[in-house]
């Protein structure tokens, strides 16, 4: 419900960090001050810059010159304010995280909080204007796995890296005739793994959505070899598994990987794979470098059209929404929408559907 528009904001960065945060940053703040006269507070290290007070004025300078700046100028944490109250635990000074928030907000004379992250972050907020705070957010990740958008900044970007990254793997698995496993981020969703694997021409694509019958990639590569291909490149997600660990509690999968001893699923796999079919097999983990470097172009502007979306809102006073991409136009949809959810791949997502009939195998 829109109400008189914000005067002074606050604005933080939570979760992992990844390209186009500053391009978001500069896309609120600028729409903000030069068009809306709207002061600025930066919150340091996500939410937990509001529980220590950690926050200084932003002026111009502060937000102009950082479109194509890679990390977050405010810095980032991965505090999670409720959970430690679902704990009954408080911060070193004994007090409510939460109730720490709502002082520095109130102190501050905010009218409202404009928060940048994920779903852990998006949550937060969603449960912090349920509190009475003012929220908007923004989504940011480079998962892509935020309800309500129809993409998040930061896959684009990492979609990028990522892919560059496969078509590097090409030329050493053809060099050495092996199989070269990429694992690629994407927390509990496959969209970075099957979007890059589709985009790097990967011949195997496994993503937590469908869990992998070690078999059928056997197979595959079995029917490969065959047919004189010498080498496969295998783009698996983090969070992909097996059909027989998809079938374990949490517990059990848990102790079943210890035991195996193999720091992540790349690892596991190459292992499956030798011992499936005698196949010369390496593995890579590309981790941290999918959320580094500067943004890509489509990514700077998504960021600085959802960050002048935001602007608008906080000029109308409709809070408690988060700015999203809809088809081809920013949208808005209330909080409550990414709220603890995790956006994954549909199974007739048709980008399944495009990898399969290119002759992918996606594990089954
Ligand atoms: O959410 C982004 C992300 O990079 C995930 O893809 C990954 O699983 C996670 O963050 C890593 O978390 P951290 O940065 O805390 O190690």
């Amino acid at each position: 419900m829109a109400g008189s528009g914000a005067k002074t904001f606050g604005i933080l960065t939570a979760g992992g960090d990844c390209p186009g945060l500053n391009a978001a940053i500069r896309g609120v703040c600028r729409a903000a001050h030069d068009r809306y006269g709207m002061s600025v507070v930066g919150i340091a290290d996500g939410y937990r810059g509001l529980i220590d007070g950690d926050c200084r004025i932003l002026r111009p300078d502060d937000f102009s010159g950082i479109l194509t700046r890679g990390g977050t100028i405010l810095g980032t944490s991965r505090e999670k304010p409720f959970k430690a109250r679902a704990r009954e635990e408080t911060n070193d000074i004994g007090e409510d995280k939460v109730a720490a928030i709502k002082a520095t907000y109130q102190k501050l004379k905010l009218d409202c909080l404009v928060v940048l992250g994920g779903n852990g972050t998006n949550t937060t907020g969603y449960l912090l204007s349920r509190e009475g705070l003012n929220v908007l957010g923004l989504p940011k990740t480079i998962d892509n796995d935020i309800m309500g958008t129809d993409r998040t900044f930061g896959f684009h970007s990492a979609l990028s890296i990522a892919t560059e990254a496969i078509d590097r793997l090409h030329s050493t698995a053809q060099s050495h005739s092996r199989v070269m496993i990429i694992e690629l981020m994407g927390h509990k969703a496959g969209w970075l793994a099957l979007y890059a694997g589709v985009a790097g021409g990967g011949d195997i694509i496994l993503i937590p959505e469908i869990p992998y019958d070690i078999k059928a990639i056997a197979r595959h590569l079995e029917k490969r070899t065959a047919s004189g291909r010498s080498f496969s490149i295998v783009a698996v997600a983090e969070g992909a598994l097996s059909v027989e660990e998809a079938a374990m509690e949490k517990k059990e999968r848990k102790k079943y990987r210890a035991e195996a001893g193999a720091p992540s699923v790349a690892y596991r796999l190459a292992r499956e794979i030798e011992a499936e079919t005698g196949l010369e097999t390496r593995a890579t983990v590309l981790g941290y470098t999918q959320r580094g470097g500067i943004p890509s172009a489509s990514d700077r502007v998504l960021a600085t059209s959802l960050g002048t979306a935001a602007a608008n809102l906080l000029a109308k006073g409709d809070y408690g929404k988060m700015v999203a991409l809809q088809g081809d136009r920013i949208g808005a949809v209330e909080l409550s929408v990414p709220a603890g959810k995790v956006k994954t791949v549909p199974q007739d997502h048709y980008m399944i559907d495009t990898a399969m009939a290119v002759g992918t195998c996606m594990g089954v």
